[in-house]
């Protein structure tokens, strides 16, 4: 029987011969619903040329889809835009059944392939920003994007077809046998993307900004964005690539994130006080319990969002686990721009509240004002209290915005 994997047509002369992962939920601590796709690329030009490889066990899949196309010994060369091995996982594998005349990295690509692959003596070319690599009939643009999303990320640009290839920017984690935007639900497509900015490229925000400049100034013109995550773009270009400007901008909006962490449901009377001084205070509210969900919902609601709101008992001295989970998760994401406020109730020491105060300082969020700390219940006065500072955290985020 012949494989039932097949390559997808993205050009005259581009294919798609990357692997579906249908059944991922965790991406490094990021919960990925529905699943994810290692995007890889064939270019039939004079030098027949695989843009990036896929996650170690996906590499049958990835040559059976090659081989729809073309013998995969016939591929002249590899181009390795990014070297996280959900894109490189296979590569020395690849390189010994392919036998390439030659792989391409950027310089920090080389170094970082070898590594990775340390007892693999792997021969890789380096690249520079800007440099021009002639397939015969085609040539490919390198452009270095340091740090989007590692510090060996390259974008390639196949120039005559009009075509970014562009890692993992641009990208999201969603399997799907359909490969093109405007063939899924534009809903989803604007959810999966943004929470895929939310919990990969935000730290790295301002680089974004940099880097829309440089390809602004490039004038590139692109027909296709192809990343090497989720749906190709091909109808929406302007739309993601205008989204990537305004998630990067980090501007807060009227709205507000609520995450609190709750052992007797006394922090969590706590959390809907101050939701509802936030709503009266004109602020969209969104009331996150981490009994009930995934950090990479709290980071996806965090995107443009003027304020933040923490709660969590103590335990033991400490905040409660899921709260300190959730908190080392946002530090490390960098949002930016937000007025925040710690609160939770305790039973004899208390110290959870400084402890979020002081993340949430490191986080360079302002502070709206002082944490409220409750023995035990929230009576009536403290749930005044919240509620206020609810009010408080709107008006100044209303006044920022
Ligand atoms: Fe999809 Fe940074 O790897």
């Amino acid at each position: 029987m012949q494989s039932p994997y097949k390559a997808i047509k993205v050009t005259e002369d581009v294919w798609w011969v990357g692997a579906i992962d249908w059944n991922i939920r965790d991406f490094h601590g990021y919960q990925t619903k529905r699943g994810s796709t290692y995007n890889a690329y064939l270019v039939m030009a004079d030098k027949v040329t695989l843009i990036d490889t896929v996650k170690a066990p996906f590499r049958e899949e990835m040559l059976a889809r090659i081989a729809d196309v073309i013998d995969p010994g016939r591929i002249d060369y590899i181009v390795s835009n990014h070297s996280e091995m959900d894109h490189s996982g296979c590569l020395p594998e690849v390189i010994a059944a392919v036998k390439p005349e030659k792989v391409f990295a950027s310089q920090a690509g080389a170094k970082a392939l070898r590594e990775i692959f340390p007892s693999e003596s792997l021969e890789i070319a380096a690249v520079r920003d800007g440099e021009t690599l002639s397939l015969g009939n085609r040539s490919l643009v390198f452009m270095e994007t340091r740090m989007l999303h590692w510090p060996d990320s390259m974008f390639a640009y196949l120039k005559e077809e009009e075509l970014l290839f562009s890692q993992d920017a641009f990208g999201m984690h969603y399997a799907s046998l359909e490969r093109f935007d405007d063939q899924l639900d534009p809903a989803i497509l604007e959810y999966e993307a943004a929470t895929y900015y939310a919990n990969i490229i935000l730290p790295y925000s301002p680089l974004v900004l940099k880097l829309l400049e440089k390809v602004a100034a490039a004038k590139l013109s692109c027909k296709i964005v192809a990343p090497d995550h989720g749906p190709i773009w091909r109808r929406d270009i302007g739309g993601i690539v205008g989204r990537y400007g305004k998630w990067a901008s980090q501007k807060p909006t009227a709205k507000a994130v609520v995450v609190y962490a709750t052992m007797w449901h006394s922090t969590e009377k706590m959390a809907r006080a101050v939701s509802e001084g936030l709503a009266a205070g004109g602020l969209q509210v969104r009331f996150m319990s981490m009994g009930e969900v995934h950090r990479s919902e709290v980071v996806y609601e965090l995107l443009g969002a003027g304020a933040l709101a923490v709660g969590s008992p103590t335990l033991n001295n400490n905040l409660l686990p899921h709260m300190a989970d959730v908190l080392t998760y946002i530090k490390g994401l960098k949002p930016r721009n937000l007025v925040g406020a710690a609160f939770g109730s305790y039973g004899w020491s208390g110290e959870a509240v400084g402890q979020i105060e002081a993340i949430l300082a490191e986080m360079k969020v302002e502070s709206a004002g002082e944490g409220i700390r409750v023995k035990n219940v929230p009576d009536a006065g403290t749930l005044e209290k919240c509620y206020g500072l609810g009010i408080t955290m709107a008006e100044q985020v209303k006044a920022r915005l």
